[in-house]
């Protein structure tokens, strides 16, 4: 038995998170450790890329969402921010063949007309191609923050209320969760972030009020199937109370175990 194998046997299938979110961190400094300039590590993040949506598939998780450009590296200079549409638009259209055998479905997070024009072809192509698939999802997101999104919520449910569509008291949490541009996907059970910086930097701050965290060390270009197994079996060895206490929790547990 191979390493990989024997960390997946290891997993307990029944329990799987139902939603991983990534984000991917390390490029530059993959790259700058071998001497190598910035682009070649994004280049090489692109196979981390394949790698983790074949995981995610093969193994059954309903959602994967990956954090591939944020709204601040915008700010990034100019010849990296071109580089990384180019490559973002490349690698969709050489992928898109294997997300169709594969039944991913593609959704685009983020502002998505600050992408430039070729980049963002693609980008809707692929999202249009894949959608009718129905095995796993994967959320890009792309030009996203997490505040950028609350405040788009934010006006669209203050148009509403203006315009008497929805009156004040009608703003829930559901109602806000429903306005976000993850609106309809559960929240994320897992997030991982490698790199070894342990920060959000502006991610689904709201969707992930009660995630497990996972930091990982391990730079996005290096990470292998084998460490994505282990962060599952980290979370699965967690205890997520929501609140509750441990006792109440395994309680339960206890009250939905078959009685055979
Ligand atoms: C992640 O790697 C990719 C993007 C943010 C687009 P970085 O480019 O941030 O790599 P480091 O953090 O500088 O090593
Ligand atoms: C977060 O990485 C954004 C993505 C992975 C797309 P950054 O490299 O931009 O985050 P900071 O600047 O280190 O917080
Ligand atoms: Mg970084």
């Amino acid at each position: 038995m191979n390493n990989l194998d024997d960390i997946i046997s290891r997993i307990d299938p029944t329990r799987l998170p139902r939603h991983v979110a990534i984000i991917m961190d390390g490029n530059g400094r993959w790259a700058n450790q071998l001497g190598r300039p910035r682009s070649d590590g994004h280049a090489e993040g692109v196979s981390a890329v394949h790698r983790a949506v074949e995981f995610s598939s093969d193994m059954g998780i309903e959602y994967l969402t990956l954090y591939a450009f944020s709204t601040e590296n915008w700010n990034r200079p100019q010849e990296e921010v071109d580089t990384l549409m180019y490559l973002i638009g490349w690698a969709i259209e050489r992928e898109l063949p294997d997300l169709i055998r594969n039944n991913v479905k593609i959704r685009l997070v983020g502002d998505i007309p600050r992408i430039p024009e070729d980049a963002r072809r693609r980008l809707l192509n692929a999202e249009k191609a894949t959608s009718h698939c129905t095995g796993l999802t994967l959320l890009m997101c792309l030009s996203y923050s997490s505040r950028w999104e609350i405040a788009e919520a934010a006006r669209r449910l203050a148009t509403q209320a203006a315009e008497g569509v929805i009156s004040t008291s009608d703003i829930t949490e559901e109602l806000i969760s429903a306005n976000l541009a993850t609106a309809g996907v559960p929240d994320p059970d897992l997030l991982i972030r490698t790199g070894g910086e342990e920060r959000i930097s502006n991610f689904l701050l709201w969707q992930i009020a009660y995630s497990e965290l996972y930091f990982t060390p391990v730079l996005w270009p290096d990470f292998q199937k084998e460490n994505y197994a282990e962060a599952i079996l980290d979370y699965q060895n967690r205890e997520r109370r929501f609140g509750k206490t441990s006792a109440q929790v395994q309680q339960k547990d206890a009250d939905l175990e078959p009685n055979i």
